[in-house]
């Protein structure tokens, strides 16, 4: 009986660790760089609360070296070179399932310009709604990620980087959308979506 009791009890402490487990070390790998519990650190963004089809479709892209901008090709194409692809999928589950703090660190006077250009764009600039495809509370979906809460620095280092000639992935709609945008509207959307939650 007693034995029978402690398996149980150790059955139930590996269940919870589970998913870390999955990559006990992997895990630890990402967070040293990607923050406690994954809320982001310095360059390195918030993977907490993403969008898992994105997660997975993102570190294919560092693996196959698509994500090309300086950061990944410093950090990240290195950091998942040798996952292998269910590695890759436990990952993406195990960190879109924590729930993501915003960040709050961008300029709290530009929230209402941001957010208007979010919800309708600016038709006459050929600026589209992001809204339209990344949803009303910038929350994402499948592929498409969860804008709201991502800090400042990355969110403007992104929109700029698209329209510098880097890729992040093939077959994205985003160089033709952040093509449009100059660097007050960039400004204005950083800030504004740092603030959502
Ligand atoms: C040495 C630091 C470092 C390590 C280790 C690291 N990362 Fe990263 N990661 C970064 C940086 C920096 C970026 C931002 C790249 C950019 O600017 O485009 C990033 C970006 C990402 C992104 C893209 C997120 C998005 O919103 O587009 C994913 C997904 C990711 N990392 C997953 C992981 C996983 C999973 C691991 C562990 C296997 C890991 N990272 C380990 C530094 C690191
Ligand atoms: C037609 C659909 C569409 C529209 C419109 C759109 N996006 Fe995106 N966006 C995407 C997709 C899909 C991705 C994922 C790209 C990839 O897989 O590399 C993305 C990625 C992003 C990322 C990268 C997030 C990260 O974690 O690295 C940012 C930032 C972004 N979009 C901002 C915007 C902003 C700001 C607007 C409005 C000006 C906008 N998007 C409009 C579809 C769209």
């Amino acid at each position: 009986m007693k034995r029978t009791g402690l398996t149980v009890a150790l059955l139930f402490v590996l269940s919870c660790i589970g998913p870390a487990a999955a990559g006990d070390g992997t895990v630890r790998n990402c967070t040293w760089c990607h923050g406690t519990s994954a809320q982001g650190y310095m360059v390195a963004p918030r993977l907490a609360g993403q969008r898992p089809a994105y997660l997975e479709n993102q570190i294919r892209s560092f693996r196959d070296h698509s994500r090309d901008n300086p950061f990944s090709k410093q950090y990240m194409w290195g950091a998942v070179a040798a996952l292998d692809p269910e590695s890759v999928h436990d990952l993406a589950v195990y960190f879109a399932s924590i729930p993501g703090k915003p960040a709050n660190d961008g300029n709290p006077s530009l929230i209402a310009v941001g957010k208007t250009i979010y919800m309708d764009g600016i038709p006459e600039a050929n600026i589209a709604s992001c809204y339209a495809c990344h949803g009303p509370n910038a929350e994402g979906t499948r592929e498409i990620p969860r804008l709201g809460g991502l800090a400042y620095f990355y969110l403007k280092a992104r929109l700029e980087q698209w329209g510098q000639g880097y890729h992040s992935g093939a077959g994205t709609p985003m160089p033709i959308v952040a093509r449009a945008l100059g660097p007050n509207e960039i400004e204005a959307l950083a800030s504004y979506l740092s603030f959502v939650r």
